[in-house]
């Protein structure tokens, strides 16, 4: 281990240094930290990008084993890719990071260059600072989420991190506070850790903690003000209410394919509503196919209204059975329809919902209610 006399040339007092001594004595042992792989940091910092480390942590692992390389990934098929992600959120990132795999082995390697780093699909100002800063110990101090929180508190930043202003004022302090030297990438981390462990979102510990005497927030006990955002989120409710269709023994799943959440998953087949609507509202001509109003057709309501939470928006969600004698005609309904064995539906990426729920009642052929 490095002292940090021996690389950075800082001041006692700095906010840099002071952090990295944090971080000396708190730092995470995580399986992307011991490698300057560009291809595993890469793998991580998509992964983290909308997860936590605790949850994104069996992912990264998972994914290393079925992807080991860049040329594992860039050969497997999008659907696989997007089955190692299930459950994970977010799957424009699993796309993306496939997309970004045929970039790099089309171009021969992966790049060593910020720019060409920051060209690769899926890669943004963040994750090409942590590439760079990890693999390469290139100059970069990244910004995230945790860099806002940290740095609006102790310097009693104002500016709202949601507007243009915002963006840029906080990317230039955090490059004005990057380390030269040998530490930018320990910096980097250091920041990241720090506010994930001690300067957290919520009701931070701050008498233990090693800033607080020359911390903004904390002294003026105003701690709860920052990071300042100037809009609220917009939090939209969606009524989705699906249909799994069973005929012949085989079951009808559509893939999703419109720009919206969960691109590229399977689900059973769905109406979308903009109010709640209960089964009375919804079996009615023109709302539903035909087939569903048919007298032939045996409807189960399995599931009234679960509630699950997006980061931006609610859904509300219910399930109905449908059992057929044969396959309806017009079940496609704007989509075309996948037919599959129940037991064959874990082969398909499924949202963490219609997951919960095809266990939950036994719908692809393994045990449950
Ligand atoms: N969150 C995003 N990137 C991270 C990293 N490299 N280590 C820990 N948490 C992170
Ligand atoms: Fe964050 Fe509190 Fe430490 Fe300030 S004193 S940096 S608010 S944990």
């Amino acid at each position: 281990m490095y002292r940090l006399s021996d690389f950075c040339m800082m001041e006692e007092s700095s906010f840099a240094r002071k952090l990295l001594v944090w971080y000396q004595e708190n730092r995470r042992i995580l399986p992307w930290r011991g490698t300057r792989d560009p291809y595993r940091i890469w793998i991580s910092e998509i992964i983290l990008q909308q997860t936590r480390v605790s949850q994104g942590y069996d992912y990264y692992l998972r994914f290393m084993e079925r992807f080991p390389d860049v040329h594992a990934l860039a050969s497997a098929s999008e659907d696989e890719v997007l089955r190692c992600w299930q459950g994970l959120g977010y799957y424009s990132r699993a796309r993306n990071l496939h997309h970004a795999a045929r970039q790099i082995v089309e171009a021969g390697g992966f790049p060593g260059e910020y720019a060409a780093i920051r060209d690769l699909k899926g890669v943004g100002d963040y994750t090409a600072a942590a590439i760079a800063s990890f693999a390469y110990g290139l100059p970069y101090a990244v910004v995230d989420g945790n860099v806002y929180r940290v740095l609006s508190r102790y310097f009693g930043i104002e500016t709202p991190i949601d507007t243009g202003e915002g963006k840029k004022y906080f990317s230039a302090l955090a490059q004005e506070l990057l380390p030269e030297g040998g530490c930018g990438a320990d910096y980097n981390q250091a920041i990241m850790d720090f506010g994930a462990m001690q300067c957290v979102p919520k009701s931070p510990d701050c008498p233990v903690c090693p800033l607080a005497e020359s911390c903004v927030a904390a002294g003026q006990g105003r701690v709860a003000d920052f990071p300042v955002k100037s809009r609220k989120l917009n939090l939209s409710v969606r009524f989705l209410h699906y249909f799994y269709v069973q005929a012949g023994g085989e079951i009808a799943l559509f893939r999703r394919e419109d720009d919206d959440i969960w691109k590229g998953l399977y689900e059973p087949m769905l109406v979308e509503t903009q109010e709640r609507q209960g089964p009375e509202d919804l079996f009615v001509p023109g709302r539903v196919p035909a087939f569903v109003l048919s007298e032939n057709t045996v409807r189960t309501r399995l599931c009234g209204e679960t509630r699950h939470q997006l980061t931006h928006r609610t859904l509300v969600a219910d399930l109905y059975k449908l059992d057929l004698p044969v396959k309806p005609s017009d079940v496609d309904f704007g989509r075309h329809a996948v037919w599959v064995k129940p037991c064959e539906a874990g082969r398909f990426a499924l949202p963490r919902l219609i997951a919960v729920w095809f266990e939950r009642f036994g719908l692809s052929g393994k045990a449950g209610a």
